[in-house]
């Protein structure tokens, strides 16, 4: 085996890459290097994809694609990266590509203007190691579609498939939904093999969902159970709308497997969630700690200083006012954190009182008590698989 070089992918090499992460990802046996290898970075969304490479024979090794979006935080949009079909070759595993490829895809990330990175993890420590934390849970639950079926109805609201010319609309609605929370992605219009809805009221686009399938769980009925990928609606009818008539597809379906958002609608309002399918949780990197600092929003009416020694990334002054941060280098630190707790405090997963009881944070009483002001709000969701 020669010398591993990381470098961007190039488009001849897109079914290669995709055939690594089928083979990473798929319950199918791996299938050698052929075409149709799918999840390759399309190259129509903005993002990198790169590659590591055996330097003597050109075979490709690792592959890793970042989309490059926006991520809301504290009620702003923060440059962010979505990572996603990180894959080593299994014969190529242990021996630091992975390690190299993912620095590589952050640092060309960071250089495209991304300041957070975002993932799904399979491996924590291997991602901890890359300097991203935990940034929250995503629970799926199995929801009755007859418990959905009791949700309030509102019969100003019909239905059809999405088409492109949805795109700006439903992208502001997925911001307008991103100011109030935490966590929210931009609008991806690629939803894979799930289709695409939106709702309507008097003309005007008030909601949007994409709607995928999976086989029905054994021994719970239906003939397939619907996943719903993404949902979003302008008010709380248009949302409820969409769970009610759309997304539980009666009587095919008995279950509705679906991302439950801590302290969200779909918790108020439905009697029984007390199935999950699913319970990963999603991870984020600050690839650029002050610029990440300086972008997000934060609570009106808190105002305050921390000074964060951040080992690695610098000190960092941090001057919060007005919901926004002023970030100058330098300082005399209050607060010492490594860049992955770091992260999980950002994400709001991390209280700084428990990081520091765990000993993941040093600081004094007043600074971590203002910390935990600066990173308070709704948990952290990331809705959207991808
Ligand atoms: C996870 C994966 C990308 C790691 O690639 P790799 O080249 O074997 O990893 P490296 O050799 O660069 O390891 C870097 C570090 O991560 C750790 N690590 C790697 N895989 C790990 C695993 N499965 N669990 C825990 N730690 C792991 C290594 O021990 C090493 O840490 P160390 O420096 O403290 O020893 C690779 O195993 C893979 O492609 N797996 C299948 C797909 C997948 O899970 N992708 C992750 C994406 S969501």
């Amino acid at each position: 085996m020669g010398r591993t070089v990381v470098r961007a992918a190039r488009p001849e090499e897109q079914e290669e890459t995709g055939a690594l992460v089928g083979a990473a990802f798929s319950a199918e046996p791996p299938r050698r290097r052929t075409p149709g290898g799918a999840e390759a970075h399309d190259g129509a969304r903005p993002g990198v994809a790169r590659v590591a490479v055996d330097e003597d024979t050109g075979q490709v090794l690792a592959t890793a694609v970042a989309r490059l979006c926006g991520q809301w935080w504290g009620g702003r949009r923060v440059p962010a990266a979505a990572l996603a079909g990180v894959a080593v070759d299994l014969t190529a595993r242990g021996r630091g590509v992975g390690r190299a490829l993912v620095a590589d895809t952050f640092a060309a990330a960071r250089e495209a203007g991304a300041s957070v990175v975002a993932l799904i993890p399979s491996t924590h420590a291997f991602y901890r190691g890359a300097g991203c934390g935990v940034a929250g849970r995503r629970p799926v639950y199995a929801i009755g579609t007859h418990d959905l079926r009791d949700l309030p109805r509102d019969r100003s609201l019909t239905y059809r498939e999405a088409t492109p010319q949805d795109a700006p609309r439903v992208a502001e609605l997925v911001a307008a939904h991103g100011a109030r929370t935490n966590g929210v992605l931009d609008h991806d219009e690629a939803t894979g093999s799930a289709v695409p809805y939106v709702a309507e009221r008097d003309g005007a686009v008030v909601g949007w969902c994409a709607l995928g399938r999976r086989p029905a769980r054994p021994g719970h009925g239906g003939n397939y159970a619907v996943v719903v990928h993404d949902l979003v609606g302008a008010d709380p009818a248009a949302e409820l709308g969409l769970w009610r008539d759309l997304a539980a597809d009666e009587p095919s379906a008995r279950e509705v497997h679906a991302l439950v958002r801590p302290g969200g609608l779909l918790e108020q309002h439905v009697r029984r969630q007390t199935e999950t399918v699913e319970d990963a949780s999603w991870m984020l990197g600050l690839l650029d700690v002050p610029a990440a600092l300086a972008a997000r929003g934060y609570p009106r009416g808190v105002t305050g200083r921390v000074v964060l020694d951040v080992p690695g990334h610098g000190v960092h002054t941090l001057d919060v006012a007005g919901g926004r941060a002023a970030v100058t280098p330098g300082g005399a630190p209050t607060v010492r954190v490594g860049p992955a707790d770091l992260a999980s405090v950002y994400a709001g997963h991390l209280d700084p009182l428990t990081a520091r009881h765990a000993g993941l944070l040093h600081g004094d009483d007043d600074a971590v008590a203002l910390l935990r002001t600066f990173f308070a709000g709704p948990p952290a969701v990331l809705d959207r698989p991808f």
